[in-house]
């Protein structure tokens, strides 16, 4: 019988070559499709690869009774119900390893835009002016990085800060010890990494314990003027907590890549602010990760249709 494999999101074309190279799928490979469209396409597939944009929600797991495994080509399954999945018997795959790079460069690259003022300064020079004195930044030798979430990503920014010359600190309470050891990178309470960082970079999950954890009590427990940069998920921040302290110098500024809800609301209190540097969701936007993501996706889908095989399984009931 032959399996149709939906991909409705912008998902990079050597995944469909794959897909397509295989005589066992149907594929539809339509781009980015609107709720609406979506919930119609869904109907008949046995498998979907989805990236952050698609929300497979219970409503969409319910109107898909033959869905059988869903990929998600990146890491975050947050934008995927896994106990609808797990009721319906779908199983939910993700790429964990191929946007660690991109996101870790990213996070970087966020992190001297913040400090060199290098967003302000391009836009300052495009609209005509010469303004060398308002833009004075700090270096990164010599600071504290402090890492919440010291998994594959926050590794790979520990060691790329290093070189920098900065020391790292984490926290990160599912990592061994010796990692952390190994990395020069010591694991501290909560508390410890708040009081010691200059910086501060967020690499944890969004979970019951972590929603809103920078927030104005934990803040207030940060170095006056930390500078905050957040490539994982929005709802780590509160935001209003962060705007005020933003605007009272407890924080000397953020860069964020992430928001609670994407796109963000045209008043979102961070966004437009002059010590906040943003992007739209774009660390693991590389051609590097997206083709690297694909294809694990797509070869997830083929071996598990066409073998019975799971891997990077995400609902281990599913
Ligand atoms: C991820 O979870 O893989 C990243 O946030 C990138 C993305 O969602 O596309």
């Amino acid at each position: 019988m032959t399996s149709h494999v939906l991909v409705p999101d912008n998902v990079h074309q050597k995944a469909i070559d794959i897909l397509e190279s295989t005589a066992e799928l149907r594929v539809s490979a339509p781009g980015k499709l609107e709720r609406a469209t979506l919930l119609a396409a869904v109907v008949d597939a046995h498998a979907l690869i989805i990236r952050s944009g698609v929300t497979a929600d219970a409503e969409l797991i319910a109107g898909a009774p033959q869905l059988k495994a869903i990929a998600r080509a990146g890491v975050g399954v947050d934008n995927v119900d896994l106990d609808a999945a797990t009721a319906q018997g779908v199983l939910v795959m993700n790429t964990p390893g191929g946007n660690t790079i991109s996101t870790a460069e990213h996070s970087i690259g966020l992190m001297l835009a913040l400090s060199r003022h290098i967003p302000q300064g391009h836009q300052s020079l495009a609209e005509g002016r010469w303004d060398r004195k308002a833009f004075t930044g700090v270096e990164l030798k010599g600071k504290t990085l402090g890492i919440i979430g010291l998994g594959r990503i926050g590794q790979a920014i520990a060691t790329r800060a290093q070189a920098f010359e900065m020391s790292v600190v984490a926290h990160d309470p599912y990592l061994p010890p010796e990692i952390a050891v190994a990395l020069d990178a010591p694991l501290l309470a909560l508390d410890e990494v708040y009081a010691r960082s200059d910086y501060l970079s967020l690499h944890a999950l969004v979970t019951d314990e972590t929603r809103g954890m920078i927030n104005a009590d934990s803040l207030a427990r940060m170095k006056r003027g930390v500078r905050i940069i957040n490539a994982a998920r929005g709802a780590l921040i509160n935001s209003a907590d962060m705007a005020e302290a933003l605007r009272s110098g407890q924080v000397a500024g953020a860069a964020l890549d992430v928001y609670e809800q994407e796109p963000p609301p045209a008043d979102h209190p961070l966004i437009g602010l002059p010590n906040v540097v943003h992007t739209p969701h774009l660390a693991a936007s590389t051609s590097d990760a997206q083709i690297t993501v694909a294809v694990e996706a797509a070869q997830l889908i083929v071996d598990f249709l066409l073998e019975g095989k799971a891997a990077n399984v995400c609902n281990p009931a599913g």
